[in-house]
């Protein structure tokens, strides 16, 4: 084996990468979506406040009990093992909630999403506004070099930054020392990038309650003289990382990067019943990427809708770190190595949707849209006269004529989400009201144009 290039990789957000990416067309790009029928996809992307509520529950009953757990051992050597799958579960598990909650794809109601994505999120000392605009990024431009701010393992991959990453030694106390510096109003150059001016203010409140809460657990420990407030509040952050690391590590790690096609830099893992519940159905990482409206409950629906167009699933966790394990070997003295086995099916991916054609009336009257046959939270194509609309029926009943493109992206608004009155983009969950066009949820920040539809003798019409 050659060394070809061993000098790290420039993965920042403004370098030379970042432009790079931008003039081969990598940044917003349009990406690779295996054909499923739009209808199937509307089924499989129901949330059910109920099923959430129950996978949450079981998660903080299992917090409970391992923290009385330690609590009770606390003075044996029993507490180590007590603290660390206490640990495991608040600083650990509570990535895949976060994840879910922040695309608000757990619960139907938004609220629920938000109730447990805020706690999540400092259960991992994540800063919550911008992991939330640091994973819109990750959707967008996934394992593109100098766009995703989420990219674990830089090339040449190291066993060492690996033994780190995992130990949590210098990037815990580093993202705690950044929160710090938030609460002091210090944003950094990442922060800048990804979060929009006007989410800096909440950002920085944020930062400020997490910082008073680990101050309170010090102080509660230095006057009790005991470790238990920071090892139950705070600590976690630290010592239960290694949790999330495990399962997160398998999403990307070795894969292509620089590719607008998730099955090059993604997996798809096949994992027991318990590690599935533990990491919310992630392991169906590929499923998420292409299709983020389906929540984690309906993953393995959808795997099997689509699998025959993707790369074969890795058939276990162990057989994962292998693969990854082998393909650092190869990466550290030669970056552009790729693994090699992955087949990926020469299809064509989602066809065209079908569009129904028409005119403008002109002047005088009404510009048909055809017969009124959308059931409630139906959705179709139309084009009129070259420009591209989705045409929507409300769960409501009402029928709207809206923009196909999504004001935020490259997204097309025709594979999207009813919900109640509001059409949810198919590419990072944001929100748009169909009564106003008014943006409802983030990443989106710009109105769409939506017209009203009138019915008349079973025919839709605008004027
Ligand atoms: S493309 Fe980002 S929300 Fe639509």
């Amino acid at each position: 084996m050659t060394a070809v290039q061993t000098t790290l990789r420039d993965y920042s957000l403004t370098g030379v990468e970042a432009a790079a990416a931008l003039e081969n067309g990598l940044a917003n790009g349009r990406w690779f979506q295996a054909d499923i029928d739009p209808k199937r996809l509307a089924e499989l992307s129901v949330r059910t406040n109920g099923r959430a509520a129950v996978d949450m529950a079981l998660w903080i009953a299992l917090i409970i009990g391992s923290g009385l757990l330690a609590w009770t051992v606390r003075d044996s050597w029993w507490a180590i093992p007590a603290f660390l799958l206490y640990g495991a579960l608040t600083g650990g598990a509570a990535d895949a909630r976060w994840h879910e909650c922040g695309h608000g794809t757990a619960f139907r109601s938004g609220f629920l999403n938000d109730l447990f994505y805020f706690p999540a999120s400092f259960m991992l000392n994540r800063q919550a506004l911008f992991w939330r605009w640091s994973h819109f990024r990750h959707h967008t431009d996934t394992i593109i070099r100098g766009r995703d701010a989420e990219i674990v393992f830089p090339r040449p991959p190291s066993f060492t930054a690996a033994a780190l990453l995992f130990s949590n030694v210098k990037n815990g106390p580093v993202a705690m020392l950044g929160t710090v510096k938030t609460a002091f109003g210090r944003l950094d150059e990442n922060t800048i990038e990804l979060v929009p001016p006007e989410d800096h203010r909440r950002l920085i409140r944020h930062a400020r309650v997490y910082a008073l809460i680990w101050a309170a657990a010090i102080v509660a420990s230095l006057v009790t003289w005991t470790p238990w407030p920071v090892l139950f509040v705070g600590g976690p952050t630290l010592y239960g990382a290694w949790f999330y690391i495990f399962f997160g590590i398998t999403q990307h790690a070795g894969l292509q990067e620089n590719v607008l096609d998730h099955r090059y830099s993604t997996r798809t893992v096949l994992m027991n019943p318990v590690f599935r519940f533990l990491y919310l159905n992630m392991n169906y990482h590929i499923e998420h990427h292409m299709f983020p409206t389906v929540p984690y409950y309906a993953l393995p629906q959808l795997h099997e809708e689509i699998k025959d167009q993707l790369p074969p699933p890795n058939p276990s966790t162990l057989h994962t770190y292998a693969e990854i394990i082998e393909a650092f070997r190869h990466q550290n003295v030669d970056p552009d190595w790729e693994i090699q086995n992955r087949h990926i099916p020469d299809v064509p991916g989602r066809r065209a949707q079908i569009v129904q054609v028409t005119e403008w009336a002109g002047d005088s009257g009404r510009t048909d849209l055809g017969p009124a046959d959308l059931a409630p939270g139906d959705l179709r194509a139309v084009q009129i006269a070259g420009v591209d609309f989705v045409l929507v029926r409300t769960e409501d009943g009402d029928h709207v004529l809206a923009d196909r493109r999504c004001t935020h992206g490259e997204a097309d608004l025709s594979m999207g989400l009813v919900l109640g009155c509001e059409l949810e983009c198919p590419k990072h969950n944001g929100r748009f009201d169909l009564r106003t066009g008014d943006p409802t949820r983030k990443p989106i920040r710009q109105p769409l144009g939506v017209q009203p539809v009138t019915e008349s003798d079973g025919r839709l019409y605008i004027t």
